[in-house]
């Protein structure tokens, strides 16, 4: 019996992928309800320093981030998942008017919306299913009252390329035009502290990447063989990123649709890049793309950083 081919998005990239050399594909597909589940954890872990700061860093200046931002805002975050974020800059503003939400996977997205909705007074809550990745296809509500500005927290920037992250804030900044953007950008640093990050002895972030592949063999009916896949990160510091793979151990074959492949023994399937900036280096990229970067916060260590970038009217 043979299977027709995949007719998700999921599955129509990793044949693509498959077919090409370097094997690349989106590090969105880590985030099925597992992927999302094993990322919560990362976030916990001590070596991955990236949320805990983050947060310290809100925590801090959230007050000085509500007055820059000011009354009766939208805001729009881009990716809904750090509700705890989310709310923290809500609870700080002055009469948030409008909170939008906007993921392409609905279920997190229509569960984060049903939290916050109720739990500040006045504020109302739409929750815009789009792929927030081209910010120009996003049809979001007017804004009523106040400014619109965006949310990005997370580093979640860094998963583009510079030139997509350029092509992002350009977007951006015709979607907010008139408001700004409080963006989490994570820095660049000693390579100890990145490699202990993505390489944790918990073995966390390796069943985060393996991951793919258990959601391959599952919405897909592929048959990878996990076990067989070695998580290997690494921090370039020419290109100031982590790549993430994961490399065949070994020759094998893996099926899916009609389709066989082929790894040879150490060939990888290449799974995410997470770029790091100077502050410099990200000033003057938001600058290109049509902002106008204004503060940035950081911790008193310079692990990351937040700024606000004004987009002009
Ligand atoms: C969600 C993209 C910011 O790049 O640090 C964590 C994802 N990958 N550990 C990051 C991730 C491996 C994370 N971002």
């Amino acid at each position: 019996m043979t299977s027709k081919p995949p007719e998700s998005a999921f599955g129509r990239d990793l044949i693509a992928c498959l077919e090409s050399r370097p094997r690349t594909i989106s590090p969105k597909y880590f985030y099925d309800a597992a992927g999302s589940a094993l990322f919560e954890r990362i976030c916990a872990l001590p070596e991955y320093y990236v949320t805990r700061t983050e947060c310290a860093i809100f925590e801090r200046y959230i007050g000085q981030m509500a007055a820059l931002i000011g009354p009766d805002a939208q805001i729009v975050e881009f990716g809904a998942g750090s509700l705890l974020k989310a709310r923290l800059l809500l609870e700080a503003l002055e009469r948030p008017r409008h909170f939008v939400p906007v993921d392409i996977s609905g279920a997190q997205l229509l569960a984060s919306a049903a939290v916050l909705r109720g739990c500040i007074p006045g504020l109302e809550v739409t929750p815009v299913i789009a792929d927030f990745t081209s910010p120009e296809s996003c049809v979001l509500p007017t804004p009523m009252f106040g400014r619109r500005c965006g949310f990005f927290p997370g580093s979640t920037i860094g998963n583009f390329t510079p030139d997509q992250a350029s092509e992002f804030l350009s977007g951006a900044a015709r979607l907010l035009r008139g408001g700004g953007l409080l963006i989490g950008v994570d820095l660049v640093k000693d390579p100890q502290w990145l490699h202990a990050a993505y390489n944790d002895a918990e073995g966390v972030t390796a069943a985060f990447n393996r991951n793919l592949l258990v959601r391959a063999n599952r919405e897909l009916g592929s048959d990878f063989s996990v076990d067989r896949f070695h998580h290997y990160a690494f921090y370039d510091p020419v290109r100031q990123r982590i790549e993430m793979h994961l490399l065949s151990a070994g020759r094998q074959s893996v099926s899916l649709g009609e389709r066989k492949f082929e790894f040879l023994d150490g060939e990888s399937l290449h799974t995410e890049n997470s770029y790091k900036y100077t502050l410099d280096g990200f000033r003057t990229l938001a600058s290109r793309s049509g902002f106008e970067p204004r503060a940035c916060w950081c911790d008193e260590r310079g692990l990351f950083s937040v700024h606000w970038l004004v987009a002009p009217a």
